[in-house]
């Protein structure tokens, strides 16, 4: 078994995009800016909004926090959106999901100018991506493409087994193994909760991609041996030994499933430091564009 090690793949591109921030300093240019709007005070929010500032700062990009209250109403955030829409400073927006049940979600991913969509959310992105254009990306999905391609793991007329069909993971990593081009061309099957048999599907995966959100759900019976295993759950369960109570683990029971393994991802430090690299990499392709320095 090999470990597929994203907080080293991520660390990397953080890396490779301080430096080309460096260079744009230097030459007295403009840098990337990228804001990220919150909503209300859930925690996980928080923590991951945090997490995408802090990122930001490390490397140069120029950022900033725009923290809104629980009760704003719908028509001042998407004013708020249009505002950032045409302030030059900002070459990306993200607006952090879930947003509080009174705005509609859809309304506000669409108020986002699609050349400034670095979640790659907007159905313009969403469109383009499923007929083979170059566009924005959904960040964690762009991050496992990033991972297979890094480590060499072919998936040419592989089959990539895809467990869930989220709007974030499971429906754009499909598309993208799918595509006539290099690093994808696979076959690819993507199956759910209402299909009577998961293990008849993952048995069949050559490379298997866990996106559901179910603690420990793929075990060794569920994989055949040399299979390729990208888990991109991270699920909280009790934990009695740990001083926190709880520990994160994946989608996928990583000490059985390793063993049967050729490469697998582990939680953490596989898939979920992609995601911040990617939106990075997504807000200097926003300023590149911008700018026109393509
Ligand atoms: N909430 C959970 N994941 C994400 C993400 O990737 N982007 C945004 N905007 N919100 C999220």
């Amino acid at each position: 078994m090999n470990i597929i090690d994203g907080k080293k793949i991520a660390a990397d591109i953080r890396e490779e995009l301080k430096l080309k921030i460096n260079l744009l300093r230097e030459n007295k240019k403009n840098v990337p800016g990228l804001v990220t709007i919150i909503v209300g005070e859930n925690p996980a929010s928080q923590v991951y909004v945090n997490m995408k500032i802090k990122a930001c700062a490390e490397i140069g990009m120029n950022s900033k926090l725009e923290k809104l209250g629980e009760n704003i109403s719908q028509d001042e955030l998407l004013k708020i959106i249009d505002d950032y829409n045409k302030d030059d400073y900002f070459h990306g927006i993200l607006v952090q999901l879930p947003l509080p049940k009174h705005i509609d979600e859809d309304k506000i991913i669409e108020a986002i100018n699609p050349s400034k969509d670095v979640d790659g959310f907007h159905p313009i992105s969403v469109g383009k991506l499923i007929i083979g254009k170059d566009t924005f990306k959904s960040c964690t999905p762009f991050g496992i493409m990033e991972l297979l391609k890094r480590y060499k793991i072919e998936t040419k007329g592989k089959h990539v087994v895809v467990v869930g069909r989220s709007n974030i993971v499971g429906k754009p990593i499909a598309n993208m193994l799918v595509q006539k081009e290099e690093g994808a061309n696979a076959i690819v099957t993507i199956c759910h909760s209402a299909a009577p048999d998961i293990s008849y599907y993952t048995k069949q995966a050559d490379i298997l991609i866990a996106a559901v959100g179910r603690a420990n759900l793929i075990t060794k019976e569920m994989v055949k041996e040399n299979v390729v295993v990208i888990d991109v759950g991270i699920n909280r369960i009790k934990d009695a030994e740990s001083k926190k109570g709880y520990k994160i683990v994946g989608d996928v029971e990583f000490d059985g499933v390793s063993k049967k393994a050729s490469w697998i991802t582990p939680v953490p430090g596989g898939v979920g430091p992609m995601t911040i690299a990617m939106l990075l990499s997504n807000t200097y392709k926003a300023y590149s564009l911008i700018e026109n320095l393509n």
